[in-house]
């Protein structure tokens, strides 16, 4: 299936740990050209069913996303990115039915087309992206790689220093990570909790699926929010990097404090000393309580080279 086809091989050309090379994999033409009559059929049924296009050029869209994500934590697509995306998607498949239907299917040919597109999905990320996750490799342009972990449930709650008898319910995980360790934990003891991320995971009713900027945070809504190496971490990535989208950052976060019941909290770590000190110069409609990590997760000559003041761990509790 052209489904898997794209799944496995991917329009990006993986250099192990360095990154993702902006041009297609050698593979793609040669598993295209070995299952060339198959796709034909289905590319044919696809194109002629607007629905099953627009469906197969979301999943390409989709697929193309992850490898990207999953090289670097730091790129972000918006709802108005992933709907040009798919654009570019629907017309890649147009593209290849129209050249199998005329018979014109060479290697020669197909790689200039996967070439073509990759050109364009490039042009797509730099505009979407800006200049911080590219690299010059040799000659050649790749994504950086910067991987993203998932933690335990009971490191997280450690780390946050978070009491469970003192959770106030609902609770709302924002970045909770593919797995939803710590969603799936505090629901096992029977907290309402939920979680909100942008990775692909498994059909799971107490997930949002959603990019947290695009995500609208209902007024006075959650008794508590947490957001691990989440959240914090990428306003910080913003903040100071040249380019950075600071204020959609900003504002993002002026929401989440409001989308709290009073006397609900907002925990979170790293740190964010740039916008709570601004919280605590402006009245007491916040408390701000810093914490040291504990256990600290970084030796501390690394620290400095992370700016060193930004980890602890941080409760805002909204207070009217
Ligand atoms: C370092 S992981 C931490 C996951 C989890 N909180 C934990 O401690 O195990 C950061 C998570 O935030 C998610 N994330 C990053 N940017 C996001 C965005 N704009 N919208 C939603 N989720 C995002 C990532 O996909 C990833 O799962």
């Amino acid at each position: 299936m052209l489904r898997s086809l794209w799944q496995q091989h991917g329009l990006f050309t993986k250099q192990g740990d360095k990154g993702l090379l902006l041009v297609p994999p050698p593979t793609l033409v040669s598993a295209f050209i070995a299952e060339q009559e198959r796709y034909q059929v289905e590319l044919a049924a696809i194109c002629a069913d607007g629905e099953q296009l627009n469906q197969q050029a979301a999943d390409f869209a989709r697929f193309t996303m992850a490898s990207l994500l999953a090289t670097n934590q730091y790129l972000n697509f918006r709802q108005r990115d992933i709907r040009r995306l798919e654009r570019m998607m629907r017309s890649l498949l147009l593209e290849l039915a129209d050249l199998c239907q005329q018979g014109k299917v060479t290697p020669d040919r197909l790689t200039q087309v996967f070439n073509q597109q990759a050109l364009k999905v490039s042009q797509w990320l730099l505009k979407s992206n800006g200049l911080h996750a590219f690299q010059l490799e040799g000659d050649q342009v790749l994504v950086r790689r910067v991987p993203c972990a998932e933690y335990d449930a009971s490191f997280q709650l450690e780390l946050l220093q978070i009491e469970l008898a003192d959770l106030r319910e609902p609770v709302l995980d924002i970045g909770c990570g593919a797995q939803a360790l710590l969603v799936n934990a505090l629901r096992e003891r029977g907290i309402d909790a939920y979680g909100l991320e942008r990775l692909d995971q498994e059909e799971n009713p107490f997930i949002y699926a959603a990019n947290w900027l695009d995500f609208h945070f209902v007024p006075d809504k959650w008794g508590t929010i947490i957001s691990n190496m989440a959240f914090s971490n990428h306003f910080w990535h913003h903040h100071i990097r040249k380019d950075g989208d600071y204020a959609s950052y900003a504002q993002k976060y002026m929401e989440i404090l409001r989308s709290l019941q009073v006397g609900g909290s907002f925990i979170y770590a790293p740190g964010l000393p740039f916008v709570e000190d601004i919280l605590t110069d402006s009245g007491d409609d916040y408390t701000v309580i810093r914490r040291p990590l504990d256990p600290f997760p970084f030796a501390q000559e690394e620290t400095e080279e992370l700016h060193g003041s930004r980890w602890y761990a941080v409760s805002v509790r909204r207070n009217r």
